[in-house]
């Protein structure tokens, strides 16, 4: 086994190759975020964590350890642009005998530096400023933040206990010492406010009102909103007083969903075969997985979910279902084509045909074509202006 500071000297290297690699993308632009990136020790964040195994089948994790993987190939691992997963739900892993993990979703990680980077430099923070951050995870991105900003400029909220000490004693650990809150990010943090900057790291429905009450006029909130279809992607909004407006990006990155967010375990009650009331369908179900027309599905019918399982005659039916509203769409494919039959008090398919058709009109733009304003009492989606068409969040 190398002592410490042979790795810390492998790691100096390998920082260094990450820096050029994020440079090379595009992603890292400044001089200031290049020197966080060579100082960082992503190693400290992430002594032991989870990679998804290449086994055919279901998704599962592997463990991946200096111990398992070998010092050199862990370290190499954890300088690689990847998310690593360090928690799966909300459950403490025993690092004594770690197993491979599988019909699981992961609660933590260190997402890919790629990422990270690209979203502080788009958080646009200069020094003196404050920082709240929602989701400290590992607190490899907290590092970075103290690096460039100060320990004292930076707040951070954590909803896990465990991921929350962890992350501590890592900061600890590389010299850093920010404001560390165990909690919901979605109250941000009075005592430390006003912030100039917000950036969140797990995905909301909607933009929490605290957040517009924290951050200054001028400030910045940059956080990725998520369905619990799909993600939304990233979006970043300049606050001006009680309100906030801003544009989503052109790539639609994801997050894990706020754990007080996330949908309800029961999908709501599956329809009969004779509920509802059928009629022919312009397209299927690819429609709700297709990049551009899976964006306006989930903006249309923001409180469904969809699976796939045989119908009568055994042909197989995609089942939207809104357990929010009780509401069902249920599409079949027939020899002339799509057919879907829907019920309860909203017409789910109708909805997302509507929105679908919208964004069609308007040429099939990329997610950079929308936008968000958030006001006290509502917050719109809206394609190309302010008063283009408009897709409500959810509250
Ligand atoms: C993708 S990880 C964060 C990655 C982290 N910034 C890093 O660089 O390692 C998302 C984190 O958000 C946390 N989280 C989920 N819901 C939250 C909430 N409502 N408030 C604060 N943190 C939350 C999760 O526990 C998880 O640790």
């Amino acid at each position: 086994m190398p002592a410490e500071p042979e790795i810390e000297a492998a790691a100096v290297g390998l920082r260094r190759q990450l820096a050029d690699q994020l440079e090379k993308n595009g992603r890292l632009r400044s001089r200031q975020w290049r020197a966080a990136v060579e100082a960082v020790p992503r190693h400290a964040f992430i002594p032991r964590f989870y990679r998804e195994s290449d086994a055919p089948g279901v998704t599962a994790w592997e463990p991946v350890t200096p111990e398992i993987a070998g010092q050199e190939e862990w370290l190499r691992l954890v300088y690689s642009d990847e998310t690593w997963m360090t928690q799966f739900d909300g459950g403490d892993i025993d690092w004594a005998d770690p197993q491979p993990i599988s019909n699981a979703a992961p609660t933590s990680s260190s997402t890919l530096p790629s990422l990270v980077v690209r979203m502080l430099e788009d958080l646009d923070v200069h020094e003196g400023m404050n920082v709240l951050e929602i989701g400290t995870g590992t607190g490899y991105s907290t590092a970075l933040m103290c690096h460039r900003l100060g320990s004292e400029r930076v707040t951070s909220v954590e909803t896990d206990e465990g991921v929350a000490r962890r992350a501590r004693d890592a900061l600890a650990t590389a010299g850093y010492s920010p404001h560390l809150l165990v909690g919901d990010g979605s109250v941000g943090h009075l005592d430390g406010a006003p912030y100039d900057r917000l950036i969140a790291t797990c995905g909301f429905r909607n933009i929490p009102p605290a957040w517009l009450e924290q951050v200054l006029p001028g400030g910045v909130i940059l956080t990725t909103l998520r369905g619990w279809m799909r993600s939304l992607g990233l979006v970043k909004l300049i606050v001006t007083g009680d309100s906030a407006s801003g544009w989503f990006s052109e790539d639609d990155p994801s997050f894990m969903i706020a754990r007080q967010q996330d949908a309800p375990k029961s999908l709501g009650t599956v329809p009969g075969p004779d509920d509802g009331t059928t009629r022919s369908a312009v397209g299927g179900p690819e429609i709700l997985t297709c990049p551009g027309s899976a964006f306006m599905a989930q903006l249309a019918v923001p409180d469904a979910r969809f699976f796939s399982m045989p119908v009568d005659g055994g042909t197989v039916g995609t089942f939207v279902l809104d357990s929010v509203t009780d509401s069902f769409a249920v599409l079949a494919s027939t020899e002339s084509g799509w057919r879907v039959r829907q019920g309860g008090p909203r017409r789910l398919w109708d909805a997302v045909e509507s929105a679908v058709g919208t964004w069609e009109e308007y040429g099939s733009p990329s997610t950079a074509a929308f936008g968000l304003t958030v006001a006290r009492d509502a917050q719109v989606v809206w394609l190309g202006n302010p008063s283009g068409p408009q897709w409500p969040l959810t509250s």
